[in-house]
């Protein structure tokens, strides 16, 4: 019976890993063939839309959901509420996920069908994690920090929902302040605030750290959603000075998350900290070096939208993407171990947590993610195509042997 439960637990979060997989590949390859268009600085184009939603709701959002099935539980102790509801839920997110990315390329005006569908799988996925949430045994700032990321989550929702209806049919007149605040309720809310919450329990967990205080954890949250409501209602209000004074709250919060981590870090048993994890909290500093260069473009009124696209551009893949690519290295291990060898350790020989990957290779493909991404930044600043297109083939490449790699973890 045990058996028959462990397979069920561990069958929906590697579904959803291994989707997620599938849709990084694609939205790098999607970026690769519409080189042009990224080095003219044109990211509200419709291939440029599919390889965003590819990337932040095929990838990003997929891997949220799966670790979120498989963390929720072992974070606030509590099972998750209804297993069979999160396959339908599955489904219905992946199908929907699908056919709103391929529309927004080639038919933006059937995006809100796709949509429509997204949103239902998301919301059965917002349910599933408050009804489970609902049982937790008590409030700490971790769930402060995971409720207000599915809050944001929603909005992000209603506001993509808004913008494909104003594709179809039309009547919005205020459509850039729906677009901005969809783009930061969901990069900013959404995912940073995810990250946040559940880094306050793997950097513990993977560094082997005790005691730290985590006082800032509080001051940080409320600072950084203060920052993001005044960033969405400076694009309402067209208010020049709510801009930097938004951004300014926003570094203030990260900053003092990040020096948590610190923190955490420095109280740490292990030593030697290994390359996936390295590279998930070297994350940490792009994010905020990102807010610091935000706070001052935003403070000399610097408006070239090509600047501020470029800006997102990193905050998604140095920061929000680093950190999943980080993580996921040490996660995917972690879960396929503890199903296929916990029960069998002390009983015949199994391997270690830490032969379940080539930490070798892993430390190649993040250097190469980092070579590749500074290639593509210098090629858009001296504007060549040609070596614009050879950095974003190498990020393709190394996305696909990333893939692999974590596949790879599956057969061990
Ligand atoms: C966490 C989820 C999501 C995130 C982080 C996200 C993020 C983004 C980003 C960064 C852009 C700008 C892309 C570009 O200019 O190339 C964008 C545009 C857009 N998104 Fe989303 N999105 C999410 C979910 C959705 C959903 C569920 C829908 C539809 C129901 C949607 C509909 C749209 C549309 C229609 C645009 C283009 C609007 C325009 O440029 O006029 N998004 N989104």
């Amino acid at each position: 019976m045990s058996g028959i439960k462990s397979d069920t637990a561990i069958k929906l979060p590697i579904s959803f890993i291994l989707c997620a997989l599938v849709a990084f590949v694609t939205s790098l390859f999607i970026l690769l063939v519409n080189s042009q268009e990224l080095l003219a600085g044109q990211f509200r184009f419709p291939e440029i839309w599919m390889g965003a939603h590819f990337l932040l709701l095929g990838f990003a959002v997929m891997i949220a959901m799966g670790a979120m099935y498989q963390l929720v539980p072992v974070a606030f102790l509590t099972p998750i509420w209804n297993q069979s509801f999160g396959f339908v839920q599955f489904y219905v997110t992946v199908v929907g996920i699908i056919f709103l990315s391929i529309m927004l390329g080639i038919n933006p005006s059937l995006a809100i069908y796709g949509g429509i569908l997204t949103v239902i799988g998301i919301l059965m996925f917002t349910f599933q994690m408050l009804k489970t949430l609902a049982k937790r045994k008590e409030n700490t700032a971790m769930s402060h920090l995971v409720l207000a990321a599915i809050l944001c989550f929603l909005l992000t929702i209603l506001a993509g929902l808004s913008l494909t209806w104003n594709f179809a049919f039309g009547g919005m007149a205020n459509h850039s302040s729906i677009l901005y605040s969809h783009i930061a309720f969901g990069v900013a809310g959404w995912f940073t605030l995810l990250i946040f919450g559940f880094s306050y329990k793997l950097v513990p967990m993977f560094s082997l750290s005790h005691g730290a205080s985590m006082k800032r954890a509080k001051p940080s949250f409320y600072m950084y959603v203060f920052g993001l409501l005044l960033l969405i209602l400076s694009f309402w209000l067209n208010q020049s000075f709510i801009q930097p004074l938004s951004w300014l709250f926003l570094l203030i919060g990260f900053g003092l998350f990040a020096l948590d981590i610190k923190e955490i870090l420095t109280k740490r048993l292990r030593r030697k900290l290994d390359k996936p994890f390295h590279f998930a909290t070297l994350a940490i500093i792009n994010g905020w070096v990102i807010h610091v260069a935000a706070f001052f473009i935003s403070l000399f009124h610097i408006d070239d939208p090509v600047i501020w696209s470029w800006l997102i551009f990193l905050y998604i893949f140095c920061w929000i993407i680093f950190s999943i690519l980080g993580y996921l290295f040490k996660i995917v291990p972690f879960l396929w171990w503890t199903h296929k060898y916990a029960e069998r350790i002390g009983k015949e020989s199994v391997p270690t947590l830490k032969e379940m990957i080539n930490e070798k290779v892993s430390g190649y493909l993040f250097i190469v993610f980092y070579v590749a991404l500074f290639g593509i930044l210098i090629s858009t600043s001296i504007q060549s195509g040609v070596t614009l297109f050879f950095f974003l083939a190498i990020l393709t490449v190394n996305g696909l042997l990333y893939a692999l790699s974590i596949v790879a973890v599956l057969f061990k």
